[in-house]
């Protein structure tokens, strides 16, 4: 319909997803760097001690002195508008890591070779494989002694479920890393001259036929190994399948090492290829499409003091469809208001940019005075649809919460309601008694921390905090054929109500939650809750 559909159909919004050390920030940087977006990449400096509390991204930022978003990072390559979508890791772990992951369309995964898939990857990837959105993986660090590349392979397909596609294959590890083979092209790149922070270096092609020129390339017995395992990579792999691939089925897989600037480029240039352009989303209306509808978006993540100075509010919303002008008038539906945006912009760290301008699949942060709520659609004001609510997802710290000073009961319960509608913690209640209790459950248990400052420093209420030993939590789906009180468990089981009454069962394992089923049939528990 618009004149936009070439700019939207140029933009690829993804979330690279990993376990911390894998090396999402120093692929980050490569990408950044092959963007022309900075001049020289080189390890970020001092940034075991120092990124404790702040984004990864925030660390390249005062490192490099670039600008990048501390939620979402756009530069151009070869054409196309890339979005990368940040997810925290490490310590900065929390809920908002898997609802940053509903506002991508893919996802790269990368992966360390020596370790295989690690916990954090696995819990990234279920959140992906609920969107059903392409992952494309990038095996990294295979200038250090890699597992076995088939069992690496193996590894992804059994403990994530997803079958893989080697597009490029290693050849050797280590020391002994020469290079990759690209199965399309038949063909071995090799590398010579590579420098940490300089682009890749000189790349050699020789085609696998070429023996004497492969002999002569890689050695005679890397030589040997490789054809060896080409020979056994085309009798076993799964055959790619783009349509595959687009619906999270199976995941192509390249190998190199960011670091030492191996391969980096060649994952780039084929993740763009394969990768899709804004995805269509789920609205109460139906599909709602980039290109074909005018402007509309959701919030998926709302950050309270951004900067401390303004002590404000910035709602994160992702444009799902059509041009979005910062002079337009738009409704928030569920707030059933036509309005400006304020401010819309993109965050960086110190400054932020006011924007003009933005398409589908691009993120705008804009200036939120306590209205939206995580979730909400905005759109155009003759429309009124709604987008499909974010999943509230499974926390995985307890602890229970006591007030120091019974006189401030009113401001405690006040800032705990509020931090918890902000979505930075979940709260629950006793089954049976009243606010006297309350449970707060976490994603990451910085959370925690978060929480008691401010509650200390914004509400002027200390707390104690006293750790559970539940790790996990479920919702009762079929919550209106079941009566709790009847409910049968394990001894350790814990029966909870969140804010809105709805019941839910604490765990301290999964073994528990199999006993409980099985105690109780019929009983249908979820992880994740959709209302
Ligand atoms: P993360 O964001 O996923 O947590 O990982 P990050 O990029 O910070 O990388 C974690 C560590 O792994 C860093 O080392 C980084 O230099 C190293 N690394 C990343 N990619 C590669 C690779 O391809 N090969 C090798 N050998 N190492 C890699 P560090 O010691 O924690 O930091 P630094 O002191 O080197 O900066």
């Amino acid at each position: 319909m618009g004149n936009y559909t070439e700019e939207i159909n140029r933009r690829r919004t993804f979330a690279i997803i990993s376990h911390p050390d894998a090396g999402k920030t120093t692929l980050t940087e490569k990408f950044l760097l092959y963007g022309g977006a900075i001049n020289l990449a080189g390890s970020v400096k001092g940034k075991a001690t120092a990124r404790h509390a702040v984004s990864d991204w925030m660390e390249i930022e005062k490192e490099r002195g670039i600008s990048v978003t501390s939620s979402v990072l756009q530069f151009e390559y070869d054409g196309y508008c890339i979005n990368i979508l940040d997810t925290p890791g490490h310590q900065d772990f929390s809920e908002d890591t898997y609802r940053t992951l509903m506002a991508a369309d893919s996802a790269v995964m990368v992966i360390d070779a020596s370790k295989g898939v690690e916990a954090q990857t696995r819990k990234l990837f279920k959140v992906c494989g609920m969107r059903g959105i392409p992952i494309f993986t990038f095996i990294n660090k295979m200038d250090r002694d890699a597992r076995d590349t088939f069992e690496l392979l193996d590894d992804i397909e059994k403990e994530l479920g997803i079958a893989t596609c080697p597009v490029n294959w290693p050849i050797g590890s280590g020391k002994a890393f020469q290079g990759v083979y690209d199965r399309e092209k038949k063909c071995v790149i090799a590398y010579s001259d590579t420098e940490k922070g300089t682009k890749e270096g000189k790349a050699t092609e020789v085609a696998v036929e070429d023996e004497t020129h492969l002999r002569e390339l890689l050695g005679n017995e890397a030589a040997d190994k490789l054809l060896g395992e080409i020979e056994l990579l085309d009798g076993a792999s799964a055959e790619f399948d783009l349509d595959a691939v687009r619906a999270g089925k199976l995941t192509p897989v390249c190998f190199g090492s960011a670091l030492t600037n191996f391969g980096v480029e060649i994952f780039l240039k084929h993740f763009l290829n394969m990768t899709t352009t804004p995805l269509p989303r789920k609205a109460d209306i139906g599909m709602i499409e980039p290109a074909e509808n005018e402007f509309s978006a959701f919030v998926f993540k709302i950050q309270a003091n951004m900067n401390k100075a303004h002590r404000d509010r910035v709602a994160f919303m992702r444009i799902c469809s059509g041009r979005f002008d910062a002079n337009m008038e738009v409704r928030h539906v569920q707030g059933n208001k036509v309005m400006r945006l304020s401010q819309p912009q993109q965050i960086m760290a110190d400054e932020r940019k006011i924007l003009s301008e933005a398409y589908a699949g691009d993120i705008i942060g804009v200036f939120d005075p306590g209205i939206f709520s995580i979730g909400d659609t905005i759109c155009m004001p003759k429309d009124k649809f709604q987008y499909e609510g974010i999943p509230t997802f499974a926390p995985e710290h307890f602890a229970r919460v006591r007030q120091m000073d019974t006189m401030k009961r009113k401001q405690f319960v006040k800032g705990i309601e509020q931090i918890a509608q902000e979505g930075a913690i979940q709260i629950f209640q006793e089954y049976n008694t009243g606010m006297e209790e309350i449970i707060v459950g976490v994603v990451g248990v910085l959370q925690f921390d978060v929480l008691k400052y401010r509650l200390e420093n914004e509400y002027n209420v200390e707390i104690r905090l006293e750790n559970l030993p539940y790790e996990h939590i479920r919702w009762i789906e079929n919550k209106e054929e079941v009566d709790l009180s009847k409910l049968t468990g394990t001894s350790d089981m814990k029966k909870v109500k969140d804010m809105k009454g709805n019941p839910l069962l604490l765990f301290v394992n999964s073994w528990s939650i199999g006993m409980t089923l099985d105690r109780n049939k019929g009983l249908v528990l979820t992880e994740f809750s959709r209302n």
